[in-house]
């Protein structure tokens, strides 16, 4: 698998990041454990943890895998802190709350130190400063290598990154797809200026950028939406706009003629696009991840990804982004 260096002076790590989300839920732990091997099999090196995910549950199924055959030198692992874990009471960006959150990570992950430490979202109630204090603080106690932020709009990130003033703030993550690119225009660009790498998530768009779903059929059976079609950002109705299918139509379009699948387009296109770090990649089977880590293809050619850019181009609103880009238009391959 293809490396790349997170943000301006991060550490090295694959372009496709293991998202750990599905484990303890949709996905147990011996299959959870198949599909880490698999993945360093193939050259994966980032693990995307979160304390949340499955109350709990996730990290400790990473943890047991992390103790085994020195797996823990294969990975880099990030891990998060926000929002609430039964046993955890306060959830918040409080340095009192996130001080005992990055505590129990820890603990489930059987580490002594994790490699990045994420605030997981925003969180109105605690001064930006009192979060940058926790991080200062965090990276010199030596059991956070570097920190990174989720979900934050762009002004939180300058300011964050203003306040620690920190090259060990090295990343961000968002949600971007074909499908989500509102983050253009207002969250790149502040993590351009921060010098931060994005890790994307939800780079399938939840499955929809496989192509499994089909316009008009409401899914059934074991997937996301066929368990609970209102889930989420992927809700069946909420996503499923005139827009969503029309890009879906030309990925597949693309993708036949190219002779590849619609999930390695929508990925090569997201690993190429400027700021972009790593695709954080989902799965709820060791089927699924090889076909997705498999299937990656080489780097699309400029025209393809032009092609791509347009088909899955958001409409701009004209105040102030279209007008703001008029008055002072981003240099070439930025946005
Ligand atoms: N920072 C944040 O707030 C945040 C939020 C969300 C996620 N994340 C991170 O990002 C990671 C990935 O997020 P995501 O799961 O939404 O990403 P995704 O890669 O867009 O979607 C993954 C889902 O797509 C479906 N899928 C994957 N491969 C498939 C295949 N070959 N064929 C058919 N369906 C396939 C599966 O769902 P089915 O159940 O439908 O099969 C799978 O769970 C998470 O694990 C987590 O680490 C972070």
């Amino acid at each position: 698998m293809r490396t790349t260096t997170m943000g301006r002076k991060g550490p090295e790590v694959s372009v496709l990041g293991l998202g750990t989300m599905t484990f303890g839920a949709e996905t147990e732990q011996d299959e959870a454990h198949r599909m880490l091997d698999t993945f360093v099999d193939a050259g994966g090196t980032l693990l995307d943890c979160a304390d949340v995910y499955a109350d709990g549950r996730s990290e400790e199924i990473v943890g047991r895998w992390l103790e085994r055959d020195g797996n823990r030198t294969r990975v880099r692992i990030a891990t998060k802190g926000r929002f609430a874990v039964t046993g955890q009471p306060g959830a918040s960006l409080r340095a009192d709350y996130l001080r005992y959150a990055l505590d129990r990570s820890l603990a489930r992950l059987r580490i002594s130190d994790v490699d990045i430490y994420q605030v997981h979202g925003p969180d109105r109630s605690t001064p930006l400063d009192e979060v940058a204090g926790f991080f200062a603080e965090a990276l010199q106690s030596g059991r956070v290598g570097y920190v990174g932020l989720s979900n934050l709009p762009g002004w939180q990130i300058a300011t964050l990154a203003a306040l620690l003033d920190d090259e060990r703030l090295i990343c961000h993550q968002t949600q971007y797809s074909l499908l989500v690119r509102e983050p253009e225009w207002e969250i790149f660009p502040a993590a351009r200026h921060a010098g931060l790498g994005c890790l994307a998530w939800g780079p399938l768009a939840a499955g929809w950028l496989t192509g499994k779903y089909e316009r008009g059929i409401r899914p059934t059976g074991a997937s996301r939406l066929g368990k609970d079609p209102n889930r989420g950002l992927e809700a069946w109705e909420r996503r499923g706009t005139d827009r969503t299918w029309t890009i879906i139509d030309g990925l597949r379009e693309h993708a036949d003629r190219l002779r590849r699948t619609p999930a390695d387009l929508a990925l090569s296109w997201l690993v190429g696009r400027p700021g972009v770090t790593a695709a954080l990649v989902g799965a709820r089977s060791t089927r699924q991840l090889v076909e997705t880590v498999g299937g990656l293809g080489a780097p699309l050619t400029d025209e393809i990804a032009a092609d791509l850019d347009l088909l899955s181009a958001p409409a701009v609103p004209d105040y102030p982004y279209a007008f703001l880009a008029e008055l002072d238009p981003a240099p070439e391959g930025e946005r």
